[in-house]
């Protein structure tokens, strides 16, 4: 019989110590520390289940590739994600808030494969059968290729996943499961970690696919360490507001494809739908309601562009702190924006209440779009209408010059495509030449941009 241990372990980060400790020295968290007790467990995936016994070190050049096997999920938008489907026997991990539709999209996912022929058990360690079978009829998700199993223990998820051999194991969640090697309860990190190098080595050695589902916690980490994120081959993070339709699905982390790609969804009554081409969703309402404060950006989502509509509202404030409010975009760099149209070009808003709002419920982050927020901003305290088929593109520095931004011609063709006659661009920005049908208009300050965008 193995030697029974105990340690604590860090909740936060995975710190181990034999000791209780108050606060984490790796982390600084305080109070993570719960006491673990282990039953001699194997704790890694054991070398002799991954390679062959006495494997020497070969030159690159004898080495022989692996051709690698992918499986299309039937659903375009997350194959593109994981770099073009499913590779066979990977262990990808699938994150996001509870609530934005992990389950859903992996249901989805199920019943496409099963459609083409190969065989899915889902493991539901969250949901009774029943409830799954209520969200598969809701999906339209039927086949008899497709296998529900609920159950949270993970000696027996294993026995019926070597008995089935399925193409695919979905796993909902890795927080829910346990092994009876390890006494904490699940969810703690030692039970996750233990499952998670579990699922590895069978993956790996049986080559089967799976994909796990992991709740991102309240600070915004998987599985509150992110101890599974360097495990797995893939991490697949589940973006978007639970009260609005759109979710985005970005690759984070691809031992086998690039991590920028994106994949946007919107949920409707039948669970997710792809959306081909989101900028066209985004810009539906866009010519019907010209007001002044609102402008057109192209933001980069990984490599893919986006056409958004960003919205200012300027109005004299009633208290006697004005108020700052962002939707979608990052309140410290509207901030940063203010006081660089204040001390650049003389716009002194510190008597007004300033909102901005991405519209459609994306978040824009890069600082590319802060030209778009400052002329939203601009056109809205002039109350003149910026001109509807410009769109801008361009981050503001300090000094109130306009630096250039990544992705130049995908953005510039992107506007192009939707039908924008001009856009705005920063000076610095090499074009190619190939770029037809558009105007391109290059500005180093924020002024010229003012002058050239403003309709008269
Ligand atoms: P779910 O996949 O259960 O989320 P997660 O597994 O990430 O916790 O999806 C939850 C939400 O999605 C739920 O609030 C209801 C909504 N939903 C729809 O709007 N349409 C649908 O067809 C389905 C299945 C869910
Ligand atoms: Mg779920």
């Amino acid at each position: 019989m193995a030697k029974v241990k105990s340690k604590y372990v860090c909740q936060n980060c995975g710190y181990e110590t034999a000791g209780y400790l108050g606060k984490c020295p790796e982390c600084g968290t305080w109070g993570s520390f719960v006491e673990e007790v282990s039953g001699g467990s194997p704790g890694g995936i054991k070398q002799e289940d991954l390679l062959p016994d006495n494997t020497p070190p070969l030159r690159l050049s004898e080495i022989k590739m692996d051709t690698e096997i992918r499986v299309s999920t039937g659903i375009s938008e997350f194959d593109r994600v994981l770099g073009g489907g499913i590779v066979q026997g990977s262990l990808v991990l699938i994150a996001g808030d509870p609530g934005i539709g992990k389950s859903t999209i992996l249901l989805q996912t199920s019943g496409e494969l099963c459609r083409q022929g190969k065989n899915v058990l889902y493991i539901s360690a969250e949901e009774s059968s029943s409830q799954i079978k209520l969200r598969a009829e809701r999906l339209g998700v039927q086949s008899d290729n497709l296998y529900i199993y609920p159950q949270t223990n993970f000696e027996l998820i294993k026995k019926h996943i070597l008995e089935m051999r399925p193409d695919l194991v979905i796993v909902d969640s890795i927080q829910a499961i346990y092994t009876s090697m390890i006494q904490s309860s699940a969810g703690s990190v030692s039970q996750i970690r233990e499952c998670c190098n579990e699922l590895m080595g069978v993956a790996k050695t049986n080559n089967i696919s799976v994909i796990v589902i992991g709740h991102v916690t309240k600070e915004g980490n998987i599985a509150g360490p992110k101890v599974l994120e360097h495990m797995v081959d893939a991490v697949i993070q589940f973006e978007g507001d639970k009260y609005k339709t759109y979710r985005i699905l970005r690759s984070i982390k691809n031992r086998f494809g690039n991590t920028s790609e994106v994949g946007i969804f919107e949920m409707g009554a039948k669970g997710l739908s792809e959306v081909i081409n989101p900028s066209e969703l985004f810009l539906k309402e866009y010519n019907q309601t010209q007001t002044p404060g609102s402008t057109i950006i192209v933001t980069s989502e990984g490599t893919r562009p986006l056409l958004v509509e960003i919205q200012a509202l300027v109005g004299t404030t009633p208290y006697p702190a004005p108020r700052r409010v962002s939707n979608g975009v990052d309140l410290s760099r509207v901030l940063q924006i203010l006081a660089v149209l204040e001390k650049r070009i003389g716009l002194n808003l510190s008597k007004q209440d300033v909102y901005v709002n991405v519209i459609g419920g994306i978040d824009v982050s890069e600082p590319a779009a802060d030209l778009g927020i400052a002329l939203a901003i601009i056109t809205c305290v002039r109350d003149v209408v910026f001109d509807s088929h410009t769109a801008i593109v361009g981050e503001i520095g300090l000094s109130g010059e306009i630096r250039a931004v990544n992705h130049i011609d995908k953005r510039i063709n992107e506007a192009q495509k939707l039908g924008f006659k001009k856009i705005i661009i920063p000076y610095s920005n090499e074009v190619s030449e190939d770029i037809k049908g558009i105007e391109v208009i290059k500005v180093k300050k924020i002024v010229d941009a003012i002058f050239k965008a403003v309709s008269k």
